[in-house]
Parts: C-alpha cells; sequence; structure tokens
C-alpha cells in the first residue's frame, strides 16, 4: 500500500459508503472495516472501479483496541464513523453508549500504539452532540460549534431511545477530546457535528428495507397523514458530509476543531420540494401548510465553508436527489 492510506470505520453504511467514496475518488487508497467478510464484500463490491486503491480489515468489536493492531500499517489518516445509529434501543448502555463512547477511545488508543504515521484522526460526531434537547424548538437561538448537549451518562442510562443516541453521540464526542487532551498523541483530532443526514445513498438501492435512520424518516412520509413534527433543525446532505471529513483530514488549520457542517432545515420545507420536483409524489405525500415554516432555532454550518471550503447544496437538491433514489428502489424491490 502506498503511504496515503486512510482507514475508514462503519464504511459498510448510509455516510460510510459515501466518505470511502469520496477518499477514493481523492485518490487516497482506503482500508475500511467492516465486523465480518460478508460485510467487507458488499463494501468492496460497490466500488469495482477502484479496485486498486481499496482494501478491507476485519474488525469484529469496535470497542477492543487490540481488534486494529494488524491494521494500522501506513495508515496517514482514520475517518471513525462506525457507531450504532438506532432510536429504539433495547438496552441504552450496551446498544449505543458503550459502542459509541469506547468504540471511540478505542480507535484513538489504537492509533497511538499501532499507528506511528496518523497524523490526524476525523471523527462523526452529530447535531445530537450539540443540541440541548430539553430546550426543545428554541425560537431565535442559533446552534453552532460552541454548543454542547448537557445530558449526562446517568440520565441516558433510563432514557428514551432518541435521548440515549443523542447522548452516545455527545459523550463519545466529548471522551475524545478528553482523551486528546490528557494523552496528547502524535496525531490531531477533527470532529464534524451533522444533523440529519438526507440525499442518496452512495450506490444504488435495491430494496428500501433496510435504510439509515433519518432516510427512513423521508421515506415514511410516502403516503403519511401528515408532516412529521419538528424534531431536528438542520439536515447536511450525506456528500458535503463526506467532503467535510476528507476536507477535516486535509486542511491543515482544522487540526483540533470542531466543524457544524449543514443547514437549517424544516420538514414543511422538504415536502414542499419533493412535491413541487418529483410529480409522482404529489398525490403521496401530505400537504401540511405549504411555505409555512414554524419558528425553531437555527443552525450555523458557516465555519465549514470558511474553514474548511465546504460548498453547500440547496435542501431542493438533497430532497430531490434522496427520493428519486427511494423510487427507483421501490420499482425494483418490494416497500
Ligand atoms: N444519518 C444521519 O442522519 C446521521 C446524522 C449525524 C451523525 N450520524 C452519524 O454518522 C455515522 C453513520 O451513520 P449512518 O447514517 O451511516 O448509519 P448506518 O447506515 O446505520 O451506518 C452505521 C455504521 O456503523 C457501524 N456500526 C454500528 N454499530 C456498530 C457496532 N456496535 N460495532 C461496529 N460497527 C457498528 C455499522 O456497521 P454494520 O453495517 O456492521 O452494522 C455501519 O457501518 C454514525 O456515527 C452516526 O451517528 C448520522
Amino acid at each position: 500500500m502506498a503511504a496515503n492510506t486512510l482507514l475508514i470505520t462503519g464504511a459498510s453504511g448510509y455516510l460510510g459508503g459515501h466518505l470511502v467514496n469520496a477518499a477514493l475518488d481523492k485518490g487516497y487508497n482506503v482500508r475500511a472495516t467492516a465486523r465480518n467478510e460478508s460485510s467487507a464484500k458488499k463494501i468492496t463490491d460497490q466500488f469495482p472501479q477502484y479496485a486498486t486503491q481499496l482494501s478491507y480489515a476485519i474488525v469484529p468489536d469496535i470497542t477492543n483496541v487490540e481488534s486494529y493492531e494488524p491494521h494500522l500499517q501506513d495508515v496517514v489518516g482514520i475517518l471513525h464513523s462506525a457507531s450504532p445509529f438506532v432510536l429504539k434501543p433495547e438496552d441504552n448502555v450496551k446498544d449505543l453508549l458503550e459502542p459509541a463512547i469506547q468504540g471511540s477511545i478505542a480507535v484513538l488508543e489504537a492509533a497511538q500504539k499501532w499507528g506511528p504515521s496518523v497524523r490526524r484522526v476525523v471523527i462523526t460526531s452529530s447535531h445530537a452532540s450539540v443540541c440541548d434537547l430539553s430546550k426543545g424548538k428554541r425560537p431565535g437561538y442559533v446552534y453552532d460549534e460552541k454548543d454542547w448537549n448537557p445530558v449526562t451518562f446517568e440520565e441516558a442510562a433510563v432514557a428514551d431511545g432518541v435521548v440515549a443516541y443523542c447522548a452516545s453521540k455527545a459523550l463519545a464526542e466529548k471522551a475524545t477530546w478528553d482523551w486528546v487532551a490528557k494523552n496528547k498523541p502524535n496525531f490531531d483530532l477533527v470532529t464534524i457535528t451533522p444533523p440529519w443526514i438526507f440525499g442518496p445513498y452512495v450506490t444504488e438501492l435495491t430494496s428500501t428495507k433496510h435504510l439509515s435512520e433519518s432516510l427512513q424518516l423521508l421515506y415514511d412520509i410516502i403516503g403519511a397523514a401528515e408532516i412529521p413534527p419538528f424534531d431536528f433543525g438542520g439536515f447536511a446532505d450525506a456528500r458535503e458530509v463526506a467532503a467535510a471529513h476528507i476536507l477535516g483530514y486535509e486542511v491543515p488549520e482544522a487540526g483540533g476543531q470542531r466543524f457544524w457542517v449543514g443547514q437549517n432545515f424544516n420538514y414543511q420545507s422538504a415536502v414542499d420540494a419533493a412535491r413541487e420536483q418529483i410529480p409522482e409524489l404529489q398525490s403521496k405525500l401530505p400537504i401540511g401548510q405549504p411555505g409555512v415554516i414554524e419558528d425553531t432555532y437555527k443552525v450555523d454550518g458557516s465555519k465549514a465553508t470558511r474553514v474548511l471550503g465546504l460548498k453547500y447544496r440547496p435542501l431542493a437538491e438533497t430532497i430531490k436527489d434522496t427520493y428519486a433514489q427511494l423510487l427507483r428502489a421501490d420499482a425494483v424491490g418490494a416497500k
């Protein structure tokens, strides 16, 4: 392997596919981690055109530092996106908090122990790590990199699934910043905190049966009687989130910084855009109150543009591309 290898965790996921694609597209060699061989095969099958740049590593347990030992040779950067994204966990601690927190620390410890050429680790955090859920819609407030979800482990252990997921991201991100401050490794850290990620999967879907939670939300609006109530006031396109990770790895000044990536979001605007752009959806989506925007908090993703040079697409483009892919998948598979 050449000396420009990025290790990408969570490569089998919705965002992970975009991370792998963006890295390969920029000429990096990618070592994609997967929990098992069949998952690894699915990843490599997605990118036949990059066969010489893409390899995989089996990491059966992301919380086990030793899992990474054989896989860090020549790795110059790590993009860590593997983290459970489930909003209805059976056990908050085992299903969400432990793998998210310990999984993030294990990557850092492994890089310190066995990754002498690692110069930067970029971690996929979330608006879930930024937003104070207890403040609700919070009209007049603007969330950005200064903000932290104040939830504690003890609260999260017994909270509902959404609060527990958000806590898993917040506590994992905090733990990584604390770890770096304490251990002063030879690499630096960048975190990316996207809100709902929308946009198409990186390769075509053959079914809509196993969608990432965020795409499931959009998919579930098809045939629904009403537009979903407010939850997160932000969205980012998966292609932009992936670009932010690569730029976060590349841009020297990004080191040691957190980047809020995305734009304001509300479901009414998404549905308005979908009904306008995709004639087939006009009769399938609830109408709501076209053009009426609820007064909620706003978000500010401008630092990613200023420091990383990241460009954002309009919501309408993301929504159009997302629904178009979901409809194509339904045409070949069963809903
Ligand atoms: N989608 C969003 O709206 C959104 C927004 C903000 C942040 N994020 C973050 O983005 C990342 C990817 O999310 P996604 O939407 O792409 O979700 P996804 O499609 O469910 O992908 C999750 C990825 O993490 C891996 N993973 C989950 N739990 C794991 C565990 N216990 N051990 C090892 N690997 C595990 C999965 O591997 P398997 O394939 O083996 O299950 C998969 O590769 C996550 O960190 C998520 O928190 C997502």
